[in-house]
């Protein structure tokens, strides 16, 4: 028997269909409810509302639950790596050994970008945030692709489009560093896996034999896994709304990029290292900060504590604060702003205020540490995410594309102004 819940709207009742999920999370199905009753609903933030069935990532925020496609992210970060994580969110299920070489050598084909691409870096000056610059990198696609516009696209022309995306976003994120730092750009070499490939586009000097430590390109493909999906954030839902208005993939992550930018979202990672920089070069008072972080008249907050979604713990927090002690460890980094964070953690997770408000170190807390210590600078932190997200945005565009979902269109309550006649106030005399 489906289940059903009631609602009474001026002594009348509506029977409103119940929808229940795979790990037995409930909706009410109000997709008729303004139909019905002249009703709708407000949940400003959607932090209520369910915008999508999908079964991609499953995130309970009560007990730290992170799993893509049902596999635990514990176990994922341990025992995978980034481009069969990647495939699995996007294809639905583990590659074979052939399916993954194939993904693989398709990826390493495409890693190459249009020479035209650099007319358009060159118009950036070196001052631009590289997350603008990939921005419009990533969607400049549209431009060299643009059969990509075709909403219709057989299913193979879209697998062109996906390798494309996972093979370019590392050579585009490379050269907006570069951009950034004003230096020549380095070319993919095919020769490297991901990580390594990446690292040597960001780092190579010219003519150098640049080599990348394996200690850094296992940290990064660790991270790039933890990033790679987590449901319906404010990014990916940007994706889906662009997507369900049949916007091509390019452009539809393109808005993805832009929205992981703001500080409350992937920009969070910068902003803990500037946070832990700024304690560092007060002197490293951590009492002094707390005190502030507790100050409601003081504007200072903790950036890296807490989360939307999760009430105890970010399970992905526990994961890279054990990488980020044996990244350090291995590459014998005494980074002065890990010792902050340590005891700032260490009291969050003591201190009645923060425990009472649920402010414990979420991902982006321990991320930027790591990031700094593979030699990532401060500005390409929030690229790192995109990077790492691009899969679960890929794997969402798809999921939306292949359910026919109709375009995204929310409803609004009108708080404005009642009829009132036009009378020119700018040509009325004086
Ligand atoms: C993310 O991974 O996208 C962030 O934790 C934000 C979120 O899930 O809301």
């Amino acid at each position: 028997m489906a289940k059903t819940v009631e609602l009474i709207i001026e002594g009348k009742s509506y029977t409103l269909p119940v929808i229940e999920g795979s790990e037995n999370e409930m909706a009410i199905d109000i997709s008729d409810l303004r139909d019905q009753t002249g009703y709708i609903t407000m949940d400003i933030g959607y932090k209520n509302t369910g915008s999508t069935k999908s079964a991609i990532t499953f995130l309970d925020g009560e007990t730290g639950i992170l799993r893509y496609r049902g596999y635990a992210i514990e176990e994922l970060a341990e025992k995978s790596n980034f481009l069969e994580v990647s495939y699995l969110l996007i294809f639905g299920e583990l590659p074979t050994q052939e399916q993954l070489a194939k993904f693989t050598h398709d990826i390493t084909t495409h890693t190459l970008v249009h020479e035209d691409v650099k007319k358009i870096l060159d118009g950036f000056p070196s001052s631009a945030h590289p997350m603008g610059v990939l921005s419009s990198l990533f969607c400049a696609q549209t431009a060299f692709y643009p059969e990509s516009l075709n909403p219709n696209r057989p299913a193979d022309g879209v697998y062109l489009s996906i390798v494309r995306s996972m093979a370019k976003m590392p050579t585009f994120a490379a050269w907006s560093y570069k951009n950034n730092v004003g230096h020549p750009v380095n070319y993919p070499d095919n020769k490297l896996d991901y990580c390594a490939r990446f690292m040597k586009m960001m780092f190579a000097l010219p003519a150098e034999d640049y080599e990348t430590d394996p200690v850094i390109a296992d940290a990064l493909d660790k991270l790039l896994i933890l990033h790679a999906d987590h449901e319906q954030n404010c990014s990916t839902s940007t994706v889906r709304i662009v997507g369900s208005s049949k916007a091509s993939i390019y452009s539809s992550i393109s808005a993805g990029i832009n929205a992981l930018w703001g500080p409350l979202h992937g920009g969070a990672n910068q902003e803990v290292i500037v946070m832990l920089e700024a304690i560092k070069n007060d002197g490293g008072n951590i009492d002094k900060w707390i005190a502030k972080a507790k100050d409601k008249n003081d504007p200072f907050r903790l950036m890296g504590f807490g989360h939307r979604v999760y009430k105890n713990f970010d399970p992905r927090a526990k994961i890279i604060k054990k990488a980020a002690d044996d990244v350090l460890g291995k590459l014998g980094i005494n980074d002065p702003v890990l010792e902050i964070a340590q005891k700032l953690e260490e009291i969050a997770l003591k201190d009645p205020y923060f425990v009472e408000r649920k402010l414990y170190p979420n991902v982006d807390f321990y991320s930027g540490i790591i990031y700094r210590a593979l030699g990532i600078p401060v500005d390409m932190f929030t690229v790192m995410f995109a990077m790492g997200r691009l899969p679960g945005w890929i794997a969402q565009w798809r999921e939306l594309r292949a359910n026919n979902e109709p375009i995204g269109r929310p409803r609004q309550i009108y708080t404005g102004s009642k009829l009132k006649p036009y009378t020119a106030i700018a040509s009325r005399k004086a």
